[in-house]
């Protein structure tokens, strides 16, 4: 039996990238797994299938976060496949424009704040009311937050900033339920979403140099501390930012 035989576990986002290893982490624990995704359908389906692979079980279920409606249109898919809710991953996420202040305009900044930060904040205002006392919020932040070494990320880090305010005052009010909320914050990991520089010869180098530990981060890496938190182990542990940049912010 697994740590997490019996919950049910939603992982938006996870069709790919630190989504699709946070998944199967959580599926090999036991949990059932619901995988969120946009439009990678086949993408999602094999996340679906390595879940199946290693002993666990999982659903595909499609919305798009960031237009009007998407956290309804995500908890009716996830209610037509599964019978109440343990865990919440919000991770589904977009760089957006990678441009410092001055070449940042107002649609794009609306945008990235339109996935990164108000649909999670309204898929968890509906998640609340779904997650069974004892349960567990955790959601995928960055180290930008408090490493500040990207100018070029400015919107995208300060939309990851609501979300480790979202993380903290939340713990407060659901703790009474026994649910906690926490924030993992991962520095650059090698997933698609920063492919274009970080899998260059010289991206890659000054990542791996930036962590003491010498290497570029992997999604299992993150996918397993969000193990922990969705554990019984991680009971203690609420409204924390867990640095997960591989000591890349020492
Ligand atoms: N990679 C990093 O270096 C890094 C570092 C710090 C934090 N993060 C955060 O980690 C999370 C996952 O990032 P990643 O690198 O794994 O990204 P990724 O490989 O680009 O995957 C992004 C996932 O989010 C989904 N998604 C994106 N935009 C969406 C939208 N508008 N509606 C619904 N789903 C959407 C995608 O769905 P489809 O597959 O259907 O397109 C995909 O499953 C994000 O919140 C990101 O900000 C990443």
């Amino acid at each position: 039996m697994g740590a997490l035989t019996g919950k049910t576990a939603l992982v938006t986002g996870s069709g790919r990238g630190i989504g699709r290893a946070i998944a199967e982490r959580l599926g090999r624990d036991g949990a059932q797994v619901a995988v969120h995704y946009n439009g990678n359908a086949d993408a999602a389906e094999e996340t679906v299938a390595r879940v199946e692979a290693a002993g666990g079980t999982a659903f595909a279920i499609s919305a798009t976060m960031g237009v009007p409606g998407d956290a309804e249109a995500l908890w009716t898919a996830f209610d037509a496949r599964a019978d109440g809710l343990d865990i919440l991953v919000n991770n589904a996420g977009t760089d957006g424009i990678r441009e410092p202040i001055a070449g940042t305009d107002e649609e794009s900044f609306d945008r990235v704040f339109a996935v990164n930060t108000r649909a999670p904040f309204f898929v968890t205002k509906l998640g609340v009311e779904r997650i069974r006392d004892g349960g567990r919020i955790v959601n995928v932040s960055t180290g930008l937050t408090r490493g500040a070494y990207a100018p070029n990320l400015l919107a995208y880090t300060m939309t990851k900033g609501a979300i480790d305010v979202l993380t903290s005052v939340l713990a407060k009010e659901l703790g009474p339920r026994g649910i906690t909320v926490n924030a993992v914050a991962p520095g650059a990991i090698d997933t698609d979403m920063n492919a274009d520089w970080l899998r260059t010869d010289d991206g890659w180098a000054a990542t791996a140099a930036r962590s003491p530990l010498a290497r570029v981060g992997t999604p299992p890496d993150v996918a397993d501390i969000v193990g922990f938190l969705a554990s019984e182990d991680s009971r203690w542990v609420t409204g924390q930012w867990i640095d997960a940049t591989g000591g890349a912010l020492l």
